[in-house]
């Protein structure tokens, strides 16, 4: 059995998590797969109903499981709660536990939905690609950190952007491996030209490609250029590798390409362990959207997608996942659209009757 705990967090999370299950339930009842899924309570809700953002059985039941399915937590609602207690249920904290450091972020241009992007249909036309961010180094764990006070009184904010050779060279090894199952193209990304930490990047990359990898396609590019092409031409790349803090940024970049926040699917995923099996942490990369919490109209495509990428990396049946995708894809062309991808005078659907859409999709394939 494979036991996948769900941690719903805040606002619309819990509303497109419930529509994932739903559509993992559809993969278990019809498809026959081992998946079982069991709600946690964490978070906020956990800090309201027992005092604390991650009790125990919470955790032990993250750590015995084969994989989370996550949906959003609010920071900014969870300002009440003691700085201690907010800690304890962090997603960065729970990222860091279950050193998830491969963070993989795929990005298509719907044909469907190609009017509703604020790109040209012709600029993202094929655009077909994936981040693999790093997630659990660079310059949101470096230390030293914090705000000091100078000897004149006034205060310095300071992060430090720090990788170690093995930590950028097994996010390399994983993006490479990744390349070879699809259109075998890399594109590293950094600020070689400003950051220490960047040249290692760009040197280490170079080696683990020299080393292990030379059937694959390389190409290093800055930042900043990286940033202008996913715009320009977001077709041209295959698989982006990129730190922690520019995975960040780019991925919201080439997110536009959707036009919504809600199309977008992510994994985090450890090495694998002894028994061959890795750690991984599925979730829309959405936040808990507070505008729209409670009604009923979140799209929940983010999540059902992220439960694609649970069907390809931890059930291990990629043809399931697949058959997911092409729902999703069906169901678009048939014209389901929830209200942030649809256009003017476009019937909108609720989160519930997306995922009727999606699963009527299933059905018939
Ligand atoms: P957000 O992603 O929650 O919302 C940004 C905009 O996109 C909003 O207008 C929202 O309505 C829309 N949107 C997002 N997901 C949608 C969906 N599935 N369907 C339709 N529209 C959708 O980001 P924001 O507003 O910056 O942050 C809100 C809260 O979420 C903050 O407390 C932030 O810390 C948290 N957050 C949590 C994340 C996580 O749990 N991984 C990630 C990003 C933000
Ligand atoms: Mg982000």
């Amino acid at each position: 059995m494979i036991e996948i705990a769900v941690l719903p967090g805040d606002g619309i999370g819990p509303e497109v998590t419930d529509e994932a299950v739903r559509v993992l339930d559809w993969f278990a009842a019809r498809r026959g797969l081992p998946l079982r899924m069991t709600r946690l309570l964490f978070g906020t809700a956990a800090w309201q109903a027992e005092g604390t953002t991650m009790p125990d059985a919470t955790w032990a039941a993250i750590e015995a499981a084969d994989a989370l399915l996550f949906g959003a937590t609010d920071s900014l609602a969870q300002q009440h709660i003691p700085a201690e207690e907010r800690r304890k249920g962090a997603l960065l904290r729970m990222r860091k536990a279950l050193d998830v450091f491969a963070n993989l972020r795929p990005i298509r241009a719907w044909p469907a939905l190609a009017e509703a992007s604020p790109f040209k249909p012709r600029t993202i036309a094929g655009a077909d690609l994936v981040f693999v961010r790093e997630l659990t180094a660079g310059v949101y764990f470096g230390t030293p950190r914090g705000i000091e006070t100078q000897p004149d009184g006034s205060r310095r904010g300071v992060n430090t952007h720090s990788y170690t050779e093995a930590e950028i060279a097994r996010v390399a090894r994983f993006a490479f491996a990744l390349a070879r199952q699809r259109r075998n193209r890399v594109t590293s990304v950094d600020k070689a030209n400003v950051m220490e930490a960047g040249r290692l990047w760009r040197d280490v990359v170079s080696e683990v490609h020299a080393a292990e990898f030379a059937d694959v396609a390389l190409e290093h590019m800055l930042a900043d250029n990286c940033a202008l092409q996913l715009g320009r031409a977001p077709a041209r790349f295959d698989v982006i590798v990129t730190d922690n803090l520019f995975g960040d940024l780019l991925s919201d970049c080439a997110g536009a390409i959707n036009g919504s926040l809600g199309m977008l699917p992510s994994a985090a995923l450890s090495a694998p362990g002894p028994d061959g099996r890795r750690r991984a942490l599925y979730e829309p990369i959405h936040g808990s959207a507070p505008d729209i919490a409670g009604k009923g109209v979140a799209n929940p495509l983010g999540a059902i997608l992220s439960a694609a990428l649970l069907l390809r990396w931890t059930a291990g049946a990629p043809a399931e996942a697949d058959r997911l995708e092409a729902a999703v894809e069906a169901a678009l062309a048939a014209g389901a659209r929830t209200a942030d991808i649809a256009l003017p005078g476009e019937a909108v659907l609720g989160t519930r009757a997306m995922t009727d859409a999606v699963i009527a999709a299933l059905e018939a394939s």
